[in-house]
């Protein structure tokens, strides 16, 4: 029988995401015969002593594979990787601590806050020879695949714009949805609102279906325009984020690429996102920003719903053929299972943490995995691109972006009674 390999992680951060990927992890222990690998959780830091308790009794971790100060964790030599689920701008000094320490390092999105910050994970990873990877479930299903397939095929023909809209009224993690930390509105933990949050994902989904086109400028609003309820806001660091991310990028080879979201807004909530090409035009329904199959509880029944939330991610496809106007369903998330039965290997690209595992044991390159930090930098250039040209109050160009790119990582933070000043040189 064939061997199954183990990845042993360590996580940072165990607040609401950490629980995803323990969903995530025990799938992936379930289908570990098919897969030829595992995972095992052998350690958490999490500096919230009520919450790192309750976590380990959740998950059956002993007090000694418990810590408070993630720094301890890092001084093991039985761990493989670590997984970073701290908010946005930790995960800039943690993930290099991490690196630092000797690990490869799996980090939630958005990998930082800012480009500049981005690039420091990838330059230190690059330098010390570390793996690095960064969740981004938006292209890890057939709807990405497809997509890009088509654009690459030229079946659009010439792409020259894209289209992307994410409009919601009331959705601030923290402020209208308490089930999100508070975290998520404070501008030194989170660095920006929704512009990073769900861009992230719809930015990332569509730069890499167009095939990583080279920016050339943006010119953008974001602001935090909606009135707030004081009473409200409990975070002491107070609401310091956009509600509204909106843009406009050229890039070199002359596409145009509409973006806009809110998080919250007098409007009505809709989603409209589109790539118009000379031949053909394309449609993308209901990215994916929950996680595939691997995401769904487990012990779930058999088959899944795609997507945890039931929205499943679609395409449709509109043009000419034989002269005759069509409309096309590629039908994405029924062909996905079938394909995910008939072909084993694609599980490797339909789910985060599985690609990280296989990319972290060799089996996924450089070249064969999605290269995700790279991926979310070319998204970061452009959110920086829509903050900067707000305060600049013109178009910028890919060259001031780069130049004027902030760092936003936070550089100490309390851990128990001590300051604990973050030290990001490599
Ligand atoms: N919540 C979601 O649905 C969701 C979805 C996708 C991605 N994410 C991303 O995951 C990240 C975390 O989000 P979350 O919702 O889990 O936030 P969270 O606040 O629930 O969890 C973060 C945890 O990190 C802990 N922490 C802070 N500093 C630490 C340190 N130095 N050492 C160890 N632990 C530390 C906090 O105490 C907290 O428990 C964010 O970057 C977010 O964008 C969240």
């Amino acid at each position: 029988m064939k061997e199954i390999r183990e990845v042993r992680v360590g996580i940072i951060g165990a607040g609401q995401i950490s629980h995803r990927h323990m969903n995530i992890y025990s799938n992936i222990q379930m289908r570990a015969r098919q897969l030829g690998f595992t995972a095992k959780v052998v350690a958490v830091a999490e500096i919230d002593l009520r919450r790192l308790k309750a976590w380990g009794e959740r998950y059956g971790l002993d007090e000694k594979d418990m810590y408070t100060d993630f720094r301890e964790l890092l001084k093991r030599d039985d761990i493989d990787t670590i997984d970073v689920c701290v908010h946005n701008n930790l995960h800039v000094p943690i993930s290099i601590a991490a690196m630092k320490a000797g690990f490869d390092v799996y980090c939630e999105k958005p990998s930082a806050a800012s480009y500049h910050d981005a690039r420091l994970m990838i330059d230190c990873a690059k330098k010390l020879g570390r793996k690095y990877h960064v969740q981004m479930s938006s292209l890890m299903n057939l709807q990405t695949r497809t997509a890009r397939d088509m654009i690459a095929e030229g079946k659009l023909g010439t792409p020259y714009f894209a289209n992307l809209e994410m409009v919601t009224t009331r959705r601030r993690p923290g402020y209208d949805l308490p089930s999100f930390t508070t975290d998520f509105y404070s501008k030194r933990a989170a660095g920006h609102g929704p512009t990073i949050d769900l861009g992230v994902y719809v930015i990332g989904q569509m730069l890499y279906v167009l095939g990583l086109p080279k920016l050339k400028s943006v010119s953008g609003l974001a602001k935090q325009g909606m009135e707030l309820d004081e009473r409200l806001i409990t975070n002491p660091d107070g609401f310091g984020v956009e509600d509204i991310g909106n843009g406009f990028a050229r890039f070199e080879n002359g596409m145009g690429f509409h973006f806009l979201t809110t998080s919250a807004c007098n409007y009505k909530d809709y989603s409209m996102t589109y790539i118009l090409g000379s031949k053909g035009g394309l449609e993308i329904i209901n990215t994916d920003t929950t996680g595939g199959s691997f995401a769904r509880p487990a012990n779930s029944p058999s088959p899944p719903p795609f997507v945890s939330s039931g929205r499943e991610p679609e395409l449709r496809f509109y043009g000419d053929t034989d002269g005759q106007r069509v409309e096309i369903d590629p039908k994405c998330s029924y062909n996905m299972q079938i394909e995910q039965r008939v072909n084993p290997d694609i599980l490797l690209y339909n789910d985060n943490q599985v690609m990280w595992l296989a990319y972290k044991l060799g089996i996924l390159n450089d070249e064969t995995r999605y290269n995700t930090p790279e991926i979310a930098a070319q998204q970061l250039l452009i959110t920086d691109g829509i903050f900067l040209s707000e305060e600049l109050g013109r178009e910028v160009t890919v060259d001031e972006i780069k130049e004027l790119s902030p760092a936003l990582y936070m550089t100490e933070q309390e851990i128990g009674s001590e300051l604990v000043k973050f030290d990001v040189s490599f």
